[in-house]
């Protein structure tokens, strides 16, 4: 049939699925991959969106979920458990839902997206907001599931880098070979883990000929990993990459040195900007984070570290309704008409 089929049936042989074994998808996965005009143009690269926020809950985070909760499914647990900085706990409420399990999720209070917090209840979610950032949440997360009867579905569970790594696939898959650099934001570090994973397969399988540089890129005020250390309260309007203390820190580091790539840091005036043109330029709205790679690589652009001529993909992870504030903020105001075409037509200046 050509319905997509979610993405444990669509790559059921590069996935460690056993036969038999429940399915608890969305239909996750096959998302666009649009070409980018004006950041080709700006970049004298050919530049593609990998648009993850057309996933099912509007993130990449769906793919990985499709596979913890099927795995949680499997193993008869019937409650699951996550910190988040929302995207994950939208995500895991809502196939939670689809397994008829209970979803536990721990965010930082006051700074997850009021979205991403309405996709949790709406799915019925028990929520607890926790006095700390992120990184205390998973702290807490992680003790909570060592010691109760409660499945952990962050991404230190290696079922959820399985089922992220999809996404590399759909890209060579697309393209026709691996891209030269593949350019992504970085908060707790799972999803650049796992499309390297991803690249890494499918090169050692000969389905591409090659692998890309990994770009990976951190807000300045959360960026642990260029720095060389642990940050005890990151700052970011980015709320989803808000994260001091990266559980996948070590496999981001690898994946940027096996690529030969880099991890860098943008500022949230750069991750706004980019946001602005992504959604202004090149119709695609996204949430902040999801800005934070394309400012990457306009920064890089500008200052000569990108070459012209190369393939570049950039993952832009989640959906901008997910956190609208970022563009209703200093847009002007729409103006109010009678219902009265000409008055109307004045307004629009259309004659
Ligand atoms: N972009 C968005 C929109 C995210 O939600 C996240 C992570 C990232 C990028 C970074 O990906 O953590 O794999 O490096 N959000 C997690 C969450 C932390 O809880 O939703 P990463």
């Amino acid at each position: 049939s050509k319905q997509w089929r979610g993405v444990i049936e669509e790559y059921r042989d590069r996935l460690p699925v056993d036969a038999g074994a429940p399915v608890v998808s969305l239909g996750e996965g096959g998302t666009p991959l649009v070409r980018a005009r004006v950041l080709s143009e700006r970049t004298g690269c050919e530049v593609h969106l990998k648009v993850e926020g057309a996933n099912p809950t509007g993130s990449f985070k769906d793919r990985g979920m499709t596979m913890a909760i099927s795995r949680a499914k499997a193993a008869g647990a019937q409650a699951v458990i996550c910190a988040s900085t929302g995207n994950t706990s939208a995500s895991a409420a809502a196939y939670a839902v689809r397994a008829g399990m209970v979803c536990a999720v721990l965010v930082p209070q006051g700074k997850i997206a009021l979205g991403k917090m309405g996709q949790a209840l709406v799915h019925g979610a028990r929520i607890l907001q926790v006095d700390g950032n992120f990184d205390n949440c998973l702290q807490l997360a992680r003790g909570l599931a060592e010691k109760y009867p409660v499945a952990l579905v962050n991404s230190v569970n290696p079922a959820r880098i399985e089922g992220q790594k999809t996404a590399a696939f759909e890209v060579v898959d697309a393209l026709g070979d691996a891209p030269d650099v593949h350019v992504l934001p970085v908060g707790n570090a799972g999803n650049i883990t796992a499309y390297w994973k991803g690249y890494a397969e499918y090169a050692a399988d000969g389905v591409a000929s090659r692998k890309p540089r990994m770009w990976g890129f951190q807000a300045s005020g959360a960026a642990p990993i260029v720095r060389g250390a642990v940050v005890e309260q990151p700052q970011t309007i980015a709320t989803a990459i808000r994260i001091g203390n990266p559980a996948s820190w070590g496999s981001a580091v690898e994946a940027r040195d096996a690529s030969g790539g880099v991890i860098d840091l943008v500022t949230d005036r750069q991750i706004l900007s980019a946001y602005r043109l992504l959604a202004a330029q090149e119709g695609v709205f996204v949430e902040p984070a999801s800005a934070a790679g394309v400012a990457g690589l306009l920064a890089a652009a500008e200052d000569g570290r990108l070459a012209a001529g190369q393939t570049v993909v950039v993952t832009v992870t989640g959906n901008g309704l997910k956190d609208p504030d970022w563009a209703v903020a200093g847009a002007p105001q729409p103006v109010t008409v009678p219902v009265d075409a000409d008055a109307a037509a004045e307004r629009l200046g259309l004659g």
